[in-house]
Parts: C-alpha cells; structure tokens; sequence
C-alpha cells in the first residue's frame, strides 16, 4: 500500500478497536486504495482484449478469499497493520531448518521448541512440507501440492497445532511458497502430460526445439552439471517444456492470467494457515522471454507486486521474503521501486554479505567488502536484509568484478582461488567444503559445506589441533555476531549453533549423489545439542557464545533495523568496523578481525563516536570495561567486540 493510502487506512475509525472492526468495510477500503495500482499492473501484463474478463475474474476472486481468512488472522492483520513494520524489531531472531532432517517430523519439531528457545530463536523457517515426488524431488522445493502436508511430515492438523503453539509462544513461522515451478507430478502437470491443452499453457510447452533453441541462445544454466539446459522433452505429452532448474521442475506460465490467480488463491491458502512470512523462492526467474537471460525481468517484478498488492487487500498482515540470488544491484530491486516501492517484498535475503564475508574469511581481509557494502545502494526504509551466514544452499561468488579489479586483483583468478580455498586444493587451507557446479572449462564454480567445516572445524578435529579448533569456533561466534548485529533478521541455520560438520552420507543415497549441497544438509545430530551442557565440549562452547549474543542483540534497541549500519573504513585491512546508532547518541560500534594474527586499530575511531565518552568504553560481549590508554586499540585473532559508552 503506497504511503497516502496506508496513511488514510490507518486513520480509519474502526481501526481503533480491531474486534469491533467492521470487516468488510475494512476489506472494502483496502481494495479502494489499492485497486488502481492492480488494475495497472494486470493490463501492464496481460494487455490482450481476451484478458478483459480475466480481470473482472480477479475482482470477484479477492473477496472470495479474503471471505476464507479466518476472523484470528484478520485480527491479526490489523494489528500487525497499525504496529507498523514488525520485522525490524531487534528481539527476532530466526533460524532455518528441514523439518524431517531436524527431528523427524512436524510433531517432532514440536517437542524441539524448547531447545529453539533455550537459543533465543523466535522465527522459524520450515522449508517446504508439501507433498513431492518420491525419489529427486530438490529437497521439497519440486511440490505436488501447496497445501497438502506431505504424510511424511504429519497431517494438515500437526501443521496447524505447531503453528498455534509457536504463537501461544511469541514464535513466529515462516514458509516457502515455491511461486516459479511445480514438480512434474502436480496436478496441473499431469494433466498436461495427458494431453490438456489448458494445462499445457499452465507451462512453456513447445511442439518441436524452434523456440526452446532460441530461448537457449541466452538463458543461462542453473544446475550445468546436474541439468544442462533449460528444456525436457516429455514422451507422454511428446512436447518440450521449460525446466529452468532440475528437469522434473516445469516453470510455470505467469503470462496466462489463469496461472497468476490460481497461484494467488494457492498463496492465501498458505497464508491462511496462519504463517507470519512468505519466502517466495526462486522469485528472479518469474518471467520469460526471447533473446534475455530470464532473470530479474520488469514483468517479473510486475507479477510479485500484483501478487502483493492483492494480499494487501486480503491479508494485509503477511511479509513476504525475496529469494533473490542474483548480483548485489538487482536484490535490492526486490523491496520495490518506482511504482512498485512499498508494493513488493519488505524482505530480501543479503547474500552479497554472506558471499562476501566468506571472501574475507578466506582472503583474511574486508577490502572487498568493503568496496562492495559501500557501493550498494540501500535498502528502503521499510524494508529489512535477512542476514545470513550459511544455509541449505550454495556459495555463489555472484559479486561484481569491477570491484576485485579495482582493489588490485585479477577476477578470474580471485573466484579461482576462493574455489580453491575452500574446496581443499590448497594445502595450507584449514576450510573442507566441495564444489557445486564445477564448469572445469570456466573454471565457474560454487561451493558447499556446513559453516562449521567451511571454518575449520572439521580439519582442526581431524589433525587433532587444537589451535584450529580454537580458531574455528571464534570465527563461527564472530560471523554470527556479525550478522545478529548488522541489522534485518538474522537468520541462523539449525545446527550451526553447536558447530556440525559436513554429511557425507549424500554419497550413499542415489537421489542426492548429484547435488553437493546435501553436504551441508544434515539430519540434526541431537546427542550433540545434547553437549550443550557439556563444559568444555565444542557444542558447549559455540551454543553458550551464540545464545549469548542472541541474547545480547535482544535487549539493545540500536539494533532493531530502524537506522542503517555506517560503514567505518579503519586503516587496517584485516578489520571490519561498522556502528549501529538510533539516529541520536546511542550507538554500538562493531569491530571484528578476520585475520590469524593479532591486529591494532587506531583507537582515533572510537574516540570520534559521540556515545564514546571520555574514551571508556564497555565491551558488551565480555561485559570488559576499559579505558582506552593508547593511540591504538587491539584486536585478538578472530576477535568480536561490540562496544558501547560507559
Ligand atoms: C531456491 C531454493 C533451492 C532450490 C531452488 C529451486 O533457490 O533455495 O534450494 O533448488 O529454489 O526451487
């Protein structure tokens, strides 16, 4: 909803006391102030005569749904409304798990909050628990069904009472909406496989290689080595289609008006079961057309702000999270602009920080980072990063060349050596992680692996070092105080918390020997998370120190995402310093060394900061109160301060 309208709506009387609220004249005011941005935009898409109806189609379709959200979650909508942008709050905190691998099932999961708590983890990301087909099906993100509960994972009914328990708890849920493809088993997809030729324009399917050959001209690939090319010849249909990820993934056809409301009335199901955020995966990709790499396209960005603007209307209550991987200019496009600003998602997963603090971690300097964090433009106002360190993808080394060539480096060589340093050709480095879609012709590359393993951990265990392990578990605390302390949501992966290592087991198992990422996609290992109360054993030491911090991030309010973090370019290579303030003269400054050896800041920087007075200052993280007595200000190898006025 643009400004004005969000404004007049807040003002609206009934407002005032939600449970006297009249629904539908509430209904109706949002669909007002929002109808004309709709209207534009579904012309903008499906300009054709013929698709004069299907607007009249999508009119009548919104108060059928708003009609299905339950009176609890429109209650809720309005105070979410009126709260304002609730997931800039400091005090959330996430972490992202496969409900099966995590504990089996929904119910299972259940039995585990307590434990997510004991972290202080309030959000959770349950990737996908719908039905998918029996063999590959791309962990869950290939679906059968968008709400059908898979009955490996329980029934609709567990899915419900675990919801509802997460909230009686202050917890709030997070699901995918797998919104660019469905798997060759669902029943749009069947049905075209069988011959129905409405089906058939559900999905880019093509008679012979005519178009499939031109669109290959410039499409790039996702999965080269696991599914080269972007097209699957189906024998039952005796006609191609389009499968810009695995082949048994079909993309769908955003330009039939059809596919737009059945997946809008597919996305207020899922809502309607009470979930908080909607990640909308694989988003860059919604859009297709001749002659362009099909990513990032104007009309794709025209579809998830038609698909927002219509849950403003129905369930205004909902976030929605961009999963857009794609290079740092074109993320920050996700929140909205121009006309589409405030209108798409108020979230956007940072992966050029996550990248690139991976590039620090390796290269044991933030000069690159830096030259990229300050180069990015902003996000807006309302809308908040999901930071990040590692989760159940890849690496991508998606950051922009020109500013690798600019600090001095050869670019090509710069991926080459970050492939290296991570996938175990370099003798001295202490990471074990593997490569994903290795092209030895490039020499393109990702890289896979638990944080754990990529940091250290796994060779400190294995060569029995002690000092790598040290060093391994300083970095996972710092990088996870980096990320709780940079602002948006941080978003924890399950089981980074207690250091687990890379899965093998993916070798063994037919269906997932092909994608490398399953080695950082491991069934929990609870009698580790049972050493948390362990004294002295690794879960012990990472758990304590990323509760602590969690706990920490909670209570200072400098760290809700109201400000954004101001970048400070300390004249030491090694060292990244930003400050977190709330616009007056409190603030957090912090500072971190990416490097094995000791480093010195010139304490000029923290005696500038105006919340640092009289150049004493406590360290919040050890809770140390100290005076600056130098000129210079010490950093231990892998050190994480979070520093504030005494
Ligand atoms: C997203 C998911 C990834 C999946 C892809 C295709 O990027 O995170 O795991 O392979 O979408 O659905």
């Amino acid at each position: 909803m643009n400004q004005a309208a969000f404004h007049s709506f807040l003002a609206c009387e009934d407002l005032k006391d939600p449970e006297k609220a009249d629904q539908q004249k509430l209904f109706e005011l949002r669909l007002n102030s929002n109808i004309s941005l709709i209207q534009h935009l579904f012309f903008e898409l499906y300009p054709q005569v013929e698709h004069k109806k299907d607007f009249g189609k999508l009119l009548r379709l919104l108060p059928n749904l708003f009609n299905k959200r339950p009176e609890r979650l429109r209650l809720l909508d309005l105070s979410r409304m009126a709260e304002g942008n609730w997931y800039q709050d400091q005090r959330l905190v996430g972490m992202q798990l496969y409900v099966d691998r995590y504990n089996k099932d929904l119910n299972g999961l259940k039995a585990k909050l307590p434990y997510i708590e004991d972290l202080g983890v309030n959000l959770i990301h349950l990737m996908p628990v719908t039905t998918r087909p029996q063999g590959q099906n791309d962990g869950g993100y290939a679906v059968n069904s968008y709400t059908k509960v898979d009955p490996r994972y329980g029934t609709r009914a567990d899915l419900l009472r675990l919801i509802k328990t997460m909230h009686s708890k202050q917890m709030y849920v997070m699901l995918d909406f797998v919104v660019n493809h469905t798997s060759d088993e669902f029943p749009w997809a069947k049905k075209a496989a069988a011959g129905n030729k409405k089906y058939q324009k559900y999905y880019y399917t093509y008679q012979d290689r005519t178009i499939p050959d031109a669109f290959e001209k410039s499409l790039p690939e996702v999965f080269p080595e696991s599914a080269p090319g972007n097209f699957t010849y189906n024998e039952q249909m005796q006609k191609w289609v389009m499968t810009v990820f695995n082949n048994y993934q079909w993309d769908l056809n955003y330009r039939n008006p059809e596919v737009f409301m059945e997946m809008l009335s597919n996305l207020v199901t899922l809502a309607n079961m009470g979930v908080d955020i909607v990640r909308f995966d694989a988003l860059a990709f919604l859009w297709k057309k001749l002659g362009t790499i099909s990513q990032n396209l104007p009309e794709a960005h025209m579809v998830i702000s038609l698909f927002r603007l219509c849950l403003q209307v129905v369930a205004p209550g909902i976030v929605l999270l961009a999963e857009a991987i794609v290079a740092p200019t074109n993320i920050v496009k996700y929140f909205g602009q121009g006309i589409f600003k405030g209108n798409e998602c108020e979230l956007a997963y940072n992966a050029t920080l996550m990248a690139l603090l991976w590039n620090s971690v390796a290269t044991k300097k933030t000069l690159l980072l830096y030259r990229n964090l300050k180069n990015i433009p902003s996000r807006p106002q309302e809308g908040a990063w999901l930071n990040y360190i590692r989760c159940h993808d890849d690496i991508g080394l998606g950051f922009d060349d020109r500013y690798i060539y600019e600090i001095g480096w050869d670019a090509s060589e710069h991926r080459k050596f970050l492939l290296n340093y991570f996938t175990q050709k370099l003798e001295w480095s202490p990471a074990i992680g593997q490569a994903f879609m290795y092209n030895p012709r490039t020499g393109d590359g990702r890289i896979t692996g638990s944080a754990a393993s990529l940091l250290g951990l796994e060779m400190g265990l294995k060569t029995k070092n002690a000092k790598l392990i040290d060093q391994a578990i300083d970095k996972i605390v710092m990088l996870h105080g980096i990320i709780l302390s940079y602002g948006g949501i941080p978003m924890l992966y399950a089981g980074d918390e207690i250091g687990t290592l890379n899965d093998y087991s993916y070798l063994n198992e037919e269906d997932k020997r092909d994608d490398s990422r399953w080695l950082n996609r491991p069934v929990h290992d609870w009698a580790s998370s049972a050493a948390v109360h362990q004294e002295g054993s690794i879960p012990y030491r990472v758990f304590r120190q990323v509760r602590h911090l969690i706990a920490l991030r909670k209570e200072y309010q400098v760290l809700a995402d109201h400000h954004l973090p101001l970048l400070h370019e300390p004249n030491n290579n090694h060292v990244l310093a930003f400050e977190r303030t709330d616009g007056n003269n409190k603030g957090i400054l912090v500072l971190c060394n990416f490097d094995e050896h000791d480093q010195a800041l010139d304490a000029g920087l923290i005696t500038s900061l105006g919340y640092i007075k009289n150049a004493r200052y406590s360290d919040l993280i050890t809770g140390e109160k100290r005076k600056l007595t130098s000129g210079l200000f010490s950093l231990k190898p892998y050190e994480i301060f979070w520093l504030d006025s005494l």
